[in-house]
């Protein structure tokens, strides 16, 4: 396996709030985004179900559990829509919200912010 290292992929105001900025890292395509509560993320640009460019759907909410015939929306920006089937990934744990089958999992970097430059270790 290769040695993991830092990348510094630019400073903190070129990535604006809720939405991806798409850079490629080691040939690799590497989406970054500050979430609404300030912390950084940095996601392969692969949807694990079947491979659409995820980082281009769109940060939102969801629906949260709620009583039949109400709709809650919450989690406003905390939640990736993959733009092609509409899957949802929690941008906090990368997990997909609604377990459709065999569990999927966005597979996201470390993100650190060092002088106000955005640091992704991959
Ligand atoms: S490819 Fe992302 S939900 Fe299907």
């Amino acid at each position: 396996m290769a040695e993991k290292k830092q990348h510094t992929v630019g400073k903190t105001t070129d990535f604006p709030v809720g939405k991806f900025k798409i850079i490629d890292i080691g040939g690799r395509e590497i989406g970054i985004a500050q979430l609404k509560n300030g912390e950084f993320r940095a996601v392969r640009n692969v949807c694990p179900h079947k491979g659409a460019p995820v980082c281009k759907g769109p940060i939102v909410g969801t629906h949260l559990p709620s009583a039949v015939g109400e709709l809650i929306y919450g989690r406003d920006g905390e939640v990736l829509a993959c733009p092609w089937h509409g899957f949802e990934f929690d941008l906090l744990t990368g997990d997909e919200l609604i377990q459709s089958g065999k569990p999927t999992k966005l597979l996201m970097f470390p993100v650190a912010v060092e002088n106000d430059n955005v640091v992704v270790t991959l």
